[in-house]
C-alpha cells in the first residue's frame, strides 16, 4: 500500500456537498482507504477572478492502485459529478488532483507527482499541513508558501513559535540561540538565508560558507521543527523594490563601515517576522549592533513579538564564535584571540575605577597594535540605545570594535558598566540565561 495525498476543491453549486460527494465515491473504490479528511478552507480563485471563492480541502488514503489508475478514477469521480471542461483557472464542480503517491516522482504527458505547483499554494498546503503534519515536520521548508501553511498548523494547533534567523554555516553561537528557543516556546523554526542585501558588492556574499548538509545534522541533533531555507528569488523576486531602513543607530558602529548593510538585515528580518510569525524571535549579542536595529524595528513597526538577545558564544581560548572565522589562517585564528583579550583588560580597568574613555580606547587599540598586520575599522565605547559614542562611562556601555585580520573582518564587543544597580549589574548576577531588553 502506498500513502498518498489528493487535493480536493469546488466552487460551482453546493461545494460542501460537491465535496462530500466526491469523498464517498472514493471511499467505495476497492483497494482504496481514506486514512484522513481535512478541514476545509475558502480561498480566493487564482487567475480568473470573476467567480466563486474556493473550498479547499486534502484526502490523506492507502492505495495499491498504481498512480496512473487513481488518476483515471479521480477522473471518472468528476465526470460523474457534472464537471465539464472550462478554462483554465475557470470555475468547477469539483477538481481532484494527486499532490503525492508515496515517494514516487512522475512525469508524463497526463501526470506530474509532486504535484508541480503545490508548494506555492497556500490553498494546497494548508489543507494537507492537516492531514500530513509530518510532511512539515522536521523537514527543510523551501516555500514562503509552505512555511506559512507550516505556521497556519502550528497556530491551528495553539503552539508558541520561537524563530532562529541564520545565514548558515552554524555554530555553537547559532545553537544556543536554538536552546534559548527550545527552553521558551513550543515549536522552533531557525531560518537559513545568506542574505544578498546585506552584503556589499566588494563583500564576501560569494564566498559566505555554505553546507547545508552539516548544518541540517546539527539542528536534528538539536532537534527544531522546522528548517526554513528559501532561495534567493523567492525572497527577492524580479522586480523587488522595498526595503526597510532604519535611521540614526545604522549609521554608527559597523554602519560607518559597511554601507547599505543594517538597510539589508532590517529588510530581511522583517521579511521574516512576516513569514514565520513567531512569538520571540532570538539573536545573538555578537552582533550587539543587529540586536538594537531589530529590536528597533520591531517597536517602530509595531511588529507584535519578543527579541532575545543572548551571551557571546566563545571558543575556549575567548575569540567569539562566528561562521566566518573559517577564513581565518592558522596565524591569524591564533592571533585573532587579542580581541577578546583587549576587551577583558579594558573591562577590567573599568571594574578598577578607570572612567576616561580616550583612555580604555587607546589600551585597546595598543594591545591589537601588538599583532603588526590587524587593521582596525573601529574600537569605540557607545551607549547600548543610541549607541551614540560616549566620552565618559556612566552606567551600561558597550566597548564594540571591528578589525580586520588579513581578508577576515571579525567583530566583537563587551557590556560595562560603572554604576552598581544598573540593568548589566543584574544580567550579570543573574547567570546566563540571556539579555532581554
Ligand atoms: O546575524 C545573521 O546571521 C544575519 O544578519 C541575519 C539576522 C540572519 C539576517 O540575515
Amino acid at each position: 500500500m502506498v500513502i498518498c495525498f489528493i487535493g480536493i476543491g469546488s466552487n460551482l453549486g453546493n461545494r460542501e456537498k460537491n465535496i462530500e460527494k466526491a469523498i464517498a465515491k472514493l471511499r467505495k473504490i476497492k483497494n482504496i482507504k481514506i486514512e484522513k479528511v481535512s478541514r476545509l478552507y475558502r480561498t480566493r480563485p487564482e487567475g480568473y477572478i470573476r467567480q466563486n471563492d474556493f473550498l479547499n480541502g486534502a484526502i490523506r488514503l492507502q492505495t495499491n492502485l498504481e498512480a496512473g489508475e487513481l488518476l483515471t478514477h479521480l477522473k471518472k469521480i468528476e465526470k460523474d459529478l457534472g464537471r465539464y471542461e472550462t478554462f483554465r483557472f475557470g470555475p468547477r464542480i469539483i477538481d481532484l488532483d494527486i499532490l503525492i503517491y508515496g515517494n514516487q516522482r512522475i512525469k508524463t504527458k497526463d501526470l506530474a507527482i509532486p504535484h508541480p505547483r503545490m508548494y506555492a499554494r497556500d490553498f494546497v498546503l494548508t489543507p494537507l499541513a492537516d492531514v500530513a503534519p509530518e510532511l512539515f515536520k522536521h523537514k527543510i521548508i523551501r516555500t514562503i508558501s509552505a512555511m506559512r501553511a507550516f505556521i497556519k498548523l502550528l497556530r491551528a494547533e495553539n503552539k508558541t513559535i520561537g524563530f532562529v534567523p541564520t545565514m548558515g554555516y552554524l555554530h555553537q553561537g547559532h545553537l544556543s540561540l536554538v536552546r534559548a528557543a527550545k527552553k521558551d516556546c513550543d515549536k522552533v523554526v531557525v531560518s537559513i538565508f545568506v542574505n544578498p542585501a546585506q552584503f556589499g558588492s566588494k563583500e564576501d556574499f560569494r564566498r559566505y560558507p555554505r553546507d547545508l548538509k552539516r548544518d541540517e545534522k546539527l539542528l536534528k541533533q538539536i532537534g527544531v521543527d522546522a528548517i526554513f531555507y528559501p532561495g534567493v528569488k523567492a525572497v527577492y523576486p524580479k522586480g523587488y523594490l522595498t526595503y526597510v531602513s532604519v535611521e540614526k543607530i545604522t549609521e554608527r558602529l559597523c554602519g560607518k563601515y559597511r554601507p547599505g548593510h543594517f538597510r539589508g538585515v532590517a529588510t530581511i528580518v522583517t521579511k521574516l517576522f512576516n513569514i514565520v510569525q513567531p512569538d520571540t524571535a532570538y539573536f545573538g549579542q555578537k552582533d550587539f549592533q543587529q540586536a538594537r536595529v531589530i529590536e528597533k524595528i520591531i517597536s517602530d513597526l509595531n511588529i507584535p513579538l519578543k527579541v532575545k538577545v543572548v551571551p557571546i558564544v566563545r571558543e575556549p581560548d575567548g575569540l567569539a564564535m562566528s561562521s566566518r572565522n573559517v577564513y581565518l589562517s592558522p596565524q591569524e585564528r591564533k592571533d585573532a584571540v587579542v580581541l577578546y583579550r583587549s576587551l577583558r583588560n579594558a573591562e577590567a580597568s573599568v571594574k578598577r575605577g578607570e572612567r576616561v574613555v580616550k583612555v580604555i580606547i587607546r589600551n585597546i587599540t595598543k594591545e591589537i597594535k601588538k599583532i603588526a598586520y590587524a587593521r582596525i575599522d573601529y574600537v569605540e565605547m557607545a551607549d547600548t540605545e543610541t549607541l551614540e559614542k560616549v566620552d565618559k562611562i556612566n552606567g551600561e556601555v558597550v566597548i564594540a570594535l571591528a578589525v580586520w585580520f588579513g581578508k577576515t573582518r571579525l567583530i566583537d564587543n563587551i557590556l560595562v558598566m560603572a554604576k552598581p544597580n544598573c540593568r548589566l549589574a543584574r544580567l550579570r548576577s543573574g547567570g546566563q540565561a540571556g539579555i532581554k531588553w
